[in-house]
């Protein structure tokens, strides 16, 4: 009997010693001290055995025992400590990987260069105004001194959604919307940014683009003070050395009507690929305010004159970031729209 309590004991302590987890330590727990365990068995089996033995094979038995138990948590624990660190080392924080950046947006460039041009022209007094991009053809054309079927509305091919009703080809509407609704008060000084639509694809025209739209009326408003405005303006937007030039045009509702260049910043005025050799740069439309169009909108064009000007903002966008595809404003690539 002694000998097999030795074994027993041996036999415990090899296996608690190779368990290698806390499942494993109570499968061994269960074979020697549950219900139907090896030692558990032995303890039964003790009312068995002659008196002359039980007080020293039952000491020796409950010494197995506790001896047992103590093994047993002994190892619980080391195998709950090894348990632990390997929880530990799987979770750990390395604190010296970098950190992942947060996406943050950023303004679309014809949004920066509009609101560029909004601040610019804000310093010189001039207040934002809007109109509808789905227009009439009174605002879009009638009233800005383009006849019925005449041939000056081809200069813009148009979306028509029936035959009063079209997307707006350009800005110039706000002119008409704004004196109406000002008229006869002066001075009228504003500027009207938005979205216009014509039937244009190719690299440098869009169906749908940008323009901002300005407007100066009141008593004897001049080409000078037009050409003064313009030439702040065009050195505010690309650098205090650029010039301006005024070449004659043809707009119908402004009279005179001009062409306006700037010196080109990238060549200086020497001649470049940008500029095609001339040292000039068209960025805009502008003129005198037509006679008709002050009348029709409320205004005695023999007391009050005005000058109107209209820009394409992809255009200055293209010119101030160096970007020779207008396509890449609207297809959404990354590498345009990233700080
Ligand atoms: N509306 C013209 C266009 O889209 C641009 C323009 C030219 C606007 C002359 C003006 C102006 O106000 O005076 O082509």
């Amino acid at each position: 009997m002694r000998e097999e309590l030795e074994k027993l004991k041996n036999e415990l302590s090899n296996k608690i010693g190779a368990s290698r987890d806390l499942e494993d330590l109570e499968k061994i727990r269960v074979q020697f001290l549950g219900k139907k365990g090896a030692i558990t068995l032995l303890m039964r089996s003790m009312n068995e055995l002659p008196a002359s033995e039980k007080p020293l094979l039952g000491k020796l038995l409950n010494e197995l025992k506790q001896a047992a138990s103590r093994e047993l948590d002994e190892r619980k624990l080391e195998l709950q400590e090894q348990l632990r660190q390997k929880q530990q080392e799987a979770e750990r924080i390395d604190i010296t990987l970098p950190g992942r950046s947060i996406l943050t947006g950023r303004r679309h460039p014809i949004t920066l260069v509009m609101e560029e041009i909004e601040d610019i022209f804000a310093c010189m007094g001039f207040q934002i105004s809007e109109g509808p991009d789905i227009e009439l053809d009174y605002y879009n054309f009638e009233a800005l001194n383009f006849p019925v079927d005449h041939p000056t509305r081809d200069m813009q091919d148009s979306f028509y959604i029936n035959k009063d009703v079209l997307l707006r080809t350009h800005t110039s509407p706000v002119q008409v919307r704004t004196m109406e609704k000002m008229a006869p008060t002066l001075p009228v000084r504003i500027i009207a940014p938005g979205k216009v639509y014509r039937r244009d694809d190719d690299i440098t025209h869009s169906p749908m683009f940008h323009q901002v739209e300005g407007l100066v009326v009141d008593h004897g408003i001049s080409l000078a003070d037009l050409k003064g405005t313009l030439l702040l303006f065009a050195r505010e937007m690309f650098g205090p050395e650029r010039q301006i030039r005024l070449r004659p045009s043809f707009f119908p509702f402004t009279e005179p009507s001009a062409e306006v260049d700037i010196s080109c910043m990238f060549c200086h005025g020497l001649g470049c690929r940008t500029c095609s050799d001339s040292g000039w740069l068209e960025i805009l439309g502008a003129g005198m305010v037509h006679p008709n169009v002050l009348q029709i909108c409320g205004y005695d064009p023999e007391l009050v004159s005005g000058f109107a000007f209209g820009m394409g903002v992809e255009r200055i966008a293209m010119l101030k970031y160096g970007i020779d595809d207008i396509r890449l404003f609207y297809t959404n690539d990354l590498r345009m729209l990233r700080p």
